[in-house]
């Protein structure tokens, strides 16, 4: 259902000196899939799902999402796929900081419903099934590092997408918050979601069901299906 074929990314360095970030990347994940990405700082973890998130434009290949290459759309297109269809968390959250983490939540849906009674109720709902219940309207400040994943999580479902992305999960989580953020990836695959994580860590890899490996831009065990 989603697809990379020789899929290339070259980034130009401020000497002006191209710099292969991925090399040649070969990709089939079903519907339904939990794949973790496992790989060292620098080979090309981040710019992988950003290519595969609709973020960032592969320097070549394509990138098929039910075989139509998602970069041979429109930048509106693509807007509407990451509001839709795929929820992204980021690293390093990527969360308003001025917002109450119920805000944070339901922007996204506000943007899909139209309603901001019925954002706010599905937002509150998933904020109360990941224990965020009591922590509705604190703001970004004001939250620990792993409350922060859970609302940064929350956000990246609540428009319900097929494919959910994760960047680092558990970067800045202890191993009991770590622990508790996959078992969350893992109830969110098994009602149904894709998800694909990246990661340096072998231990939160294993939580999925195929791990890959990925060294100097390149899958190490080849090419993937
Ligand atoms: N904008 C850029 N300009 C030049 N080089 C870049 C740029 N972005 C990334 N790179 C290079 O591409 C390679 C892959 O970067 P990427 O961020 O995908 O790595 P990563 O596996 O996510 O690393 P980390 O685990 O540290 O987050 C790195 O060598 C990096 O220096
Ligand atoms: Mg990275």
């Amino acid at each position: 259902m989603l697809e990379l074929k020789n899929v290339t990314r070259d980034f130009i360095n401020n000497k002006k000196e191209q710099v292969a970030a991925l090399t040649d990347i070969n990709l089939k994940v079903e519907e339904g899939e939990f794949l973790s990405i496992v790989g060292p700082s620098g080979s090309g973890k981040s710019t992988l799902l950003f290519i595969i998130g609709a973020l960032l434009n592969p320097s070549g290949g394509e990138v098929l999402l039910r075989d139509k290459d998602i970069y041979d759309t429109t930048p509106s297109y693509r807007a509407d796929l990451r509001l839709q269809e795929i929820g992204f968390v980021f690293q390093t959250f990527n969360l308003i900081p001025y917002l109450s983490a119920l805000d944070n939540v339901a922007v996204p849906a506000m943007l899909t419903m139209k309603s901001r009674k019925k954002a706010t109720d599905r937002a509150t709902e998933l904020l109360q099934r990941f224990g965020l219940g009591a922590r509705l309207d604190h703001n970004f400040s004001e939250l620990s590092v792993g409350e922060r994943q859970r609302v940064a999580l929350c956000r990246s479902v609540i428009n319900n997408p097929g494919i959910i992305l994760a960047d680092e999960p558990t970067g800045n989580l202890d191993p009991a918050m770590t622990r508790e953020v996959m078992s969350l990836f893992k109830e969110l695959n098994s009602s149904g979601h894709t998800v694909i994580i990246v990661t340096h860590e072998e231990e939160v890899a294993a939580y999925a069901r195929k791990v890959l490996h990925l060294q100097n831009g390149k899958f190490t065990n080849g090419t993937y299906n």
